[in-house]
């Protein structure tokens, strides 16, 4: 897609506040599955739900465990999609942008700490993790966090309290970091443009920004292959690949 309504490059070059919400189609094209792609290979039985749960840790920690090293590793060798890469720059384009992402693959931070702009323009802006960082881990009993632990073939223990180790992500049936969201909601709330991007809007909270975020008045811009139940509220769904929608809207609009 090339071609984009002059009213959207309008309203995106005046902005001042915008939020990106992200999911995991946003990752896709960095060779990352989507949630509603099914698994693959040893973990083709497994259903997400069935590991990344407080319920699922405890009846089996290191299966759980060894699901999220064996992700950990797949995502050190992914890099940053053209998508990741024109959100950092957006980033530093729009005088105060917020990234929200519902990934935990840490490609986002990734994209900014490699992109070329970063290191002409001082303006920085939010990475929000809403779920978490899949690269971080910390003590399921104490909550300290490590950075470096014995793969000694069972679960690794913490340092500090000898509780097991696991991974720093939001499972299914546990709350999000409240003060992540907290500044989530008031981006959306405040924002002049929200974008959603790669994401079914499917799971709440993360579902919900989009309609804070319109019901004050922002105009909402879905960037997804397929419709979903963002779509008929949206301003406007521009309907393809993030990573070639993004780059191309950015050209339009600011280049
Ligand atoms: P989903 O897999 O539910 O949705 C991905 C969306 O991206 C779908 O609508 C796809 O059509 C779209 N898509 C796929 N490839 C794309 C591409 N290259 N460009 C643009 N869109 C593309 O993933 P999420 O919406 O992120 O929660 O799932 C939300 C949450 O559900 C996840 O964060 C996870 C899961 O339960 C937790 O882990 C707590």
């Amino acid at each position: 897609m090339t071609e984009f309504p002059d009213i959207l490059l309008q309203v995106l070059r005046r902005a001042e506040r915008v939020a990106a919400l992200t999911g995991a189609g946003a990752s896709q094209e960095s060779g990352l599955r989507t949630f509603r792609d099914a698994q693959t290979g040893l973990w083709a039985q497994y259903k997400p739900e069935d590991l990344a749960s407080p319920e699922a840790f405890a009846r089996n920690p290191k299966l759980v465990w060894d699901w999220y090293a064996m992700r950990r590793e797949k995502i050190r060798e992914v890099q940053p999609n053209a998508g990741h890469y024109a959100l950092a720059e957006m980033g530093h384009r729009v005088p105060h942008f917020t990234l929200i992402t519902q990934n935990v693959d840490g490609l986002h931070r990734k994209a900014e700490e490699t992109s070329q702009v970063s290191e002409t323009c001082e303006v920085s802006y939010p990475i929000l993790e809403l779920h978490g960082n899949i690269q971080r881990v910390r003590c399921a009993e104490c909550g300290m966090y490590a950075d470096a632990w014995e793969e000694n073939g069972d679960v690794p223990r913490c340092a500090g309290c000898g509780g097991m180790l696991r991974p720093d992500v939001v499972w299914f049936g546990e709350s999000l970091p409240r003060s992540t969201l907290e500044a989530a909601v008031e981006a959306a709330r405040t924002s002049q443009v929200f974008l959603s991007i790669g994401t079914s809007g499917m799971v709440q909270p993360a579902a919900a920004l989009p309609f804070a975020a319109r019901n004050k008045g922002a105009v909402v811009v879905e960037i997804n292959l397929e419709p979903t139940p963002l779509t008929e509220k949206a301003d406007f769904l521009l309907q393809g690949k993030s990573g070639e929608v993004l780059p191309a809207l950015m050209q339009a609009v600011w280049l």
